[in-house]
């Protein structure tokens, strides 16, 4: 990866977020968004106004940072309202930029989210899944290139990229607003096609329970970097051939938005769970 674009991104950000000391990042996919509404704003970017990042292209992604503050805690936390794909055709350097600014702000912890389709008859639409593990298949891979050691080991291991410790923090805090979560596998898909149903079978035969198009690139540079990482799927759909419809975004994020509520008192429990060891100085 070229550090010059992860500089030149994070030299643009206002002052009061590069002097931030955010104990955690949040990224919202589709539909997670309401998320931040719960938050008291401190701070706010436009990711356009961000070198290298550009504008979130995609509908169900507002396009902005926002550094704010969890109500009672004190705390702030950085969230990125939308993300860039890789099926946007944007390089590597914007897929994962969330990661890396929140890597150059000292930040240990990062909850991603997205929707995605069930290949898990188990797994049903509203449904939010922990994801454990992931598959990677189309051998793509952010890391590719020159080794900087600053993105950790050339060869980084990746027997536990989703953090044990979050997935139990959000488990307890999903208990205590009454969310019910499965756990599950997350395939990378890379799109921006959905997946054909024969996909979808060789998917579901190794061992995937949900499908989606984002999320694996931020896990792998978090993993490799050093940083706790966890990621919540909204099923938003049957994934193709699993049931009868059609698919499409704006029935995508019109299942998310649906179900929004319990996707922000979710994020909202597990903000105020987190051990927060960098409170902001008053
Ligand atoms: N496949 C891939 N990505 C998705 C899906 C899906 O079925 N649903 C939401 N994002």
């Amino acid at each position: 990866m070229d550090v010059r674009l992860f500089d030149e991104a994070f030299g643009a950000l206002p002052e009061v977020l590069r002097k931030s000391e955010p104990v955690c990042s949040i990224i919202l996919g589709s539909g997670w968004n309401r998320a931040v509404a719960d938050l008291n704003p401190v701070a706010e970017v436009l990711y356009s106004d961000i070198p290298n990042f550009g504008g979130a292209t995609v509908i169900g992604h507002s396009g902005k940072l926002l550094l704010a503050e969890v109500p009672e805690s004190g705390a702030h936390v950085l969230a990125f309202c939308g993300r860039r794909h890789y099926y946007e055709g944007v390089c590597w350097e914007s897929v994962v930029m969330p990661v890396v600014l929140s890597m150059r702000l000292g930040i240990k912890d990062i909850l991603a989210t997205n929707a995605a389709g069930s290949a898990n008859p188990d797994f049903k639409p509203g449904d939010v899944v922990v994801i454990e593990d992931h598959l990677n298949l189309f051998c793509s891979n952010p890391l590719t290139g020159c080794h900087n050691p600053e993105f950790g080991p050339r060869f980084p291991d990746q027997s536990r990229v989703y953090s044990v410790e979050l997935c139990g923090l959000i488990e307890r805090a999903a208990e205590r607003v009454s969310v019910a979560l499965h756990r599950g596998v997350y395939a990378f898909s890379g799109g921006p096609a959905y997946e054909t149903p024969a996909e979808i079978r060789a998917y579901r035969s190794l061992g995937a329970d949900v499908v989606g198009m984002s999320t694996v690139p931020e896990a792998i540079v978090a993993n490799a970097c050093g940083i706790r990482f966890a990621a919540l799927s909204f099923v938003s759909n049957m994934a193709s051939g699993m049931g009868d419809e059609r698919l499409s975004g704006e029935d995508v994020i019109a299942c998310a938005e649906a179900h929004s509520g319990k996707m922000a008192a979710l994020i909202l429990e597990f903000l105020r769970s987190l051990p927060f060891c960098r409170i902001v100085r008053k």
